[in-house]
């Protein structure tokens, strides 16, 4: 069954124009043909109406119409029909009828052939026969019937070109929702406009805007919870963690005291995981935050502040190379979030003695910030998925929630900063270089006045 309603209405359409077509073109043929043939008829008549008042003496052998150049067949016969016997033709176009044929038209075959006759009888009382052979009449009737239709004819096709034209831009608005709606990002909820859609459509797209309402309240629900939860599990947590302290200053067996660090380092993990959970519900569930012109080389320097001590615990040293003094205007709080969520797991994931490169670059229209380690990299099939909440890679040593890129990811697409993964070293296959590309002029985020 074809499921494409374009199709449907145009093979539908197309049926319905061809039998309309086929219908309409017999009847017109039909009756060009018939209206010939009665001419015909009407013809052969009225030159007998004319001997008869002109009174002409009518020569026995008969007479043959025609003109110069007229068709052999086509022309008229007028004869005698000599009372009582049957007539001797005398000539080769006079037909051999018999002398009681009936008053009026009538179709008769003499020689072998068919033959239209109109018998008359005269005031003088001389009986008279116009004949004229029948296969001529129906081939000028046919002729005529066929240029009657043939106009007709052409325009078939064109008329089915019109409709196949006419269906496809009928259902062009629908094609173009689609790509709409395809083309959307997955957190893109926001109503179809249906403006400039046919009314048709229009409820269909009502009730997809109401399903997307449901979804998006839906959606925000969840994420309050997964915040709230977070947020009321912290205070537990933390009550948790303080009793761990105070165990510290106790008298412990050394097996306790392995035991307690385990505890404590379970604590932390819980304490981080619930962190980047709520780091994630807030951000997805907050509205996008004012935006502010600051100088990305100064929030770099604040970020590395917080992360230098880890750095510098695992001997990793970190070049920072920012030539110019490149400003932007977006939310601040938010990209320090992905520069540290970034610069975090480049000093995680690189081996201890390590080095991490961090480049600022300006460019026509936007900045470019690259943070590029030496460590193992991340293979090319897992770029993806690494973006995914709770995706860690096999093997993984670091302790971790699987949240941080998570973060990146949501808060890149609501700031419309490009994000591109590639290897630091691309012959070995090594480290891990994250470029992100910063518009310095959107509509949501005019240029800077003086700026580039
Ligand atoms: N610079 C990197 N080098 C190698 N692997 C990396 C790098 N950055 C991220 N990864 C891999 O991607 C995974 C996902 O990173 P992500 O930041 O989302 O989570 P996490 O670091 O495990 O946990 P979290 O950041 O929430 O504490 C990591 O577990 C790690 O396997
Ligand atoms: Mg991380």
């Amino acid at each position: 069954m074809i499921t494409s309603l374009q199709w449907r209405l145009s093979l539908t359409l197309t049926a319905a124009i061809l039998v309309v077509a086929v219908g309409a073109g017999w009847l017109g043929f039909r009756s060009a043909y018939d209206d010939t043939i009665g001419l015909q008829d009407d013809l052969l008549m009225q030159v007998g109406s004319l001997l008869d008042r002109l009174e002409v003496a009518l020569p026995d052998e008969g007479l043959v119409g025609g003109y110069p150049g007229a068709d052999h067949e086509s022309r008229i016969t007028l004869q005698k029909l000599d009372g009582g016997e049957h007539a001797q033709p005398s000539q080769e176009h006079v037909l051999s009828l018999p002398a009681d044929l009936p008053e009026g038209l009538q179709t008769v075959l003499a020689q072998g052939e068919y033959f239209r006759i109109y018998v008359r009888t005269l005031h003088s009382g001389v009986r008279i026969a116009l004949s004229q052979e029948t296969d001529v009449r129906e081939q000028i009737a046919y002729r005529n019937a066929w240029r009657a239709i043939l106009p007709f004819l052409a325009l078939v096709p064109l008329l089915l070109l019109v409709i196949h034209r006419l269906v496809r831009s009928l259902l062009a608005p629908v094609n173009l929702l689609s790509q709409e709606i395809d083309g959307r990002r997955d957190d893109d909820l926001h109503a179809i406009a249906t403006t400039t859609l046919p009314r048709e459509i229009r409820p269909f797209v009502d009730a997809i805007n109401r399903l997307l309402q449901r979804v998006g309240d839906t959606l925000a629900v969840q994420r309050r919870f997964v915040a709230d939860a977070a947020h009321e599990l912290r205070t537990p947590l933390t009550a948790l963690s303080l009793q761990a302290e105070r165990f510290e200053q106790a008298e412990l067996t050394s097996d306790g005291r392995q035991r307690l660090a385990r505890l404590r380092s379970g604590i932390d993990r819980a304490k981080a995981l619930l962190h980047q959970l709520l780091t994630l519900a807030r951000t997805q569930a907050a509205p996008p935050r004012e935006n502010t012109v600051f100088a990305v080389r100064e929030l770099i320097r604040q970020v590395l502040e917080n992360l230098l001590p880890l750095a510098q615990q695992k001997d990793i040293e970190i070049g920072v190379d920012a030539c110019g003094d490149a400003r932007i205007r977006s939310s601040e709080l938010e990209l320090a979030l992905v520069l540290n969520n970034l610069i975090d797991n480049a000093i995680r994931y690189t081996p201890s003695g390590g080095r991490i490169d961090i480049a600022v670059q300006e460019q026509a229209g936007q900045v470019r910030v690259v943070i590029a380690d030496n460590g193992p990299g991340i293979p090319v099939a897992q770029w993806q998925q690494v973006f995914e909440p709770f995706y860690r890679l096999n093997g993984n040593q670091e302790p971790g929630s699987g949240l941080g890129l998570a973060i990146v990811k949501t808060i890149v697409e609501r700031l419309h900063i490009g994000i591109a993964l590639a290897f630091s070293d691309q012959d070995q296959g090594t480290g891990l270089q994250i470029s992100l590309i910063i518009p310095t002029a959107t509509p949501a985020n005019p240029a800077i006045p003086g700026q580039l």
